[in-house]
């Protein structure tokens, strides 16, 4: 069955939605609306809600940032916070925050996940980034942003440190037996005492192993390091692919990595970004697709396209051709994708970003709810995908026609859950809960309190 997961926004990903008169009105930072969003997903049985993340607000001229461009990220929660205050709010949908091990510390970032997963019955998921916005460098006492080689170094160094930290008690360390007055068992303690090129960190950890063993490790990069860090780590892979032989191409590069870290193809579910406008009938999918691509402003749609590519096209003829892109510090391998899609197809400045702004480079799937679920399907069964990162183009419609039109259709053809199973976020996706390595033994069961 597939997984789905999509973003915990109260903002739908066109930019030209917010304005529109179905849409929620004064939409940043309010938390009854992405109550309201969990709640929705948790209806359509979706994995997890997601938050991607950065450490900046990206300065574009004042009058672009006044028309709202949301690659500027202006005001959103902090994700491990956000997702707490979901998690007292829903019971069963996994918590996805995205944070860098660029600028982050394992020592709170391990404490924070463990906390979140605790909080959440285990639920915590982590979307492992290296950053690709240089200017949040700036935010942490820094220069420059690390060059790509050295951010995937500490990444891998990163995530090794964090599991060690959240290895540092075994599953029944904490006894909490008032008859022996033991609260915790020393014997059962494991101090990490880390020496890397990167990081120096002792331990152990400050809170009990998360109940998942580890939160689902997501990441995101593309380039080859980044496809080898998930191979070698991660539960779940972003993907940036929009036709199905891209997919299909990037789904099997990345399968054929798995063997040389002792892992099997279905340890590593691979999530490409789909970008879904559905009605009750595809004219309707069609008029309302067309309706927000009437409201995006020229100097946005440039300014978006500039920050997807992190080059300026400001200055250029809109109806112009696209230039290549320069290898930069920074920058996601995002950016190429788009350049050999307006390079294969002839398209100006003006056409790629009407064609990239309602997808954002993902695939775009529209019609009534059979369409786009026979599609997902055909992806799905074509091994292009183990299930897709549903990008909701306007909120609240976008989510509710998706969950009312689309995840029926899936649950009919047995594509899709049509309940909640297993304990905890990990045994519902099917995933393994990994064990303890510095305690192998089975765990005995927990003494209760009297
Ligand atoms: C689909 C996708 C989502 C991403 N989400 C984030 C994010 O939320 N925050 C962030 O700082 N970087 C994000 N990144 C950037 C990656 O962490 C990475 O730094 C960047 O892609 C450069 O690495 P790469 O060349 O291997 O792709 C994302 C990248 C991709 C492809």
């Amino acid at each position: 069955m597939m997984n789905l997961i999509t973003g915990l926004s109260g903002i739908g990903y066109h930019p030209g939605s917010w304005r529109h008169p179905s849409s929620w009105t004064r939409p940043l930072m309010n938390l009854e609306y992405l109550i309201e969003v969990a709640h929705t997903a948790e209806r359509g049985k979706l994995d997890m809600l997601f938050l991607a993340d950065g450490n900046s607000v990206r300065m574009s001229a004042p009058h672009v940032l006044a028309a709202g461009g949301l690659l500027s990220r202006p005001a959103i929660h902090e994700p491990v916070t956000l997702l707490t205050a979901i998690a007292q709010h829903t019971k069963n949908i996994g918590l996805l925050a995205t944070a860098t091990t660029t600028y982050e510390e394992p020592f709170t970032l391990a404490r924070k996940f463990a906390s979140l997963d605790h909080l959440s019955n285990g639920r915590a998921s982590w979307n492992v980034v290296t950053t690709s916005n240089p200017g949040d460098a700036y935010n942490f006492s820094r220069d420059s942003h690390m060059a790509r080689v050295d951010r995937y170094e500490r990444a891998r160094e990163f995530v090794q440190v964090v599991k060690g930290l959240w290895d540092s008690w075994a599953d029944d360390a904490l006894t909490q037996d008032r008859e022996t007055g033991q609260i915790l068992d020393p014997a059962k303690i494991h101090v990490l005492n880390h020496k890397g090129k990167h990081l120096s960190v002792k331990g152990p950890l400050n809170c009990a192993r998360p109940p998942q063993g580890y939160p689902v490790l997501f990441m995101a990069g593309q380039s080859e390091p980044g496809r080898d860090l998930s191979a070698s780590m991660a539960d779940c892979q972003f993907a940036v692919t929009p036709t199905k032989e891209e997919a299909m191409a990037y789904y099997a590069d990345l399968k054929a990595r798995l063997p040389k870290y002792g892992r099997r193809p279905e340890d590593l579910r691979v999530m490409p970004g789909a970008t879904i406008y559905v009605g009750r009938t595809s004219e309707e999918a069609d008029e309302f697709f067309e309706e927000l691509q009437s409201r995006i402003p020229p100097e946005l749609g440039v300014d978006y396209l500039s920050g997807l590519m992190s080059m300026d096209l400001t200055q250029l003829p809109i109806d112009g051709p696209v230039p290549e892109p320069q290898e930069i510090v920074g920058g996601s391998s995002r950016r190429y994708v788009i350049y050999d899609m307006a390079k294969r197809e002839n398209l100006t400045i003006r056409q790629t970003y009407e064609r990239v702004i309602p997808t954002v480079g993902h695939v775009l799937m529209k019609g009534n709810g059979k369409q786009v679920a026979e599609q997902m399907i055909d992806w799905y069964r074509s091994k292009a995908c183990d299930g897709f990162n549903v990008h909701i183009p306007h909120q609240p419609s976008g989510l509710t026609n998706f969950v009312d039109f689309v995840i029926p259709e899936l649950q009919h053809a047995g594509a899709f859950r049509k309940e909640y199973e297993g304990r905890n976020l990990r045994e519902r996706m099917g995933l393994p809960v990994p064990s303890n390595p510095y305690f192998t033994e089975a765990a005995e069961p927990m003494p209760q309190s009297a």
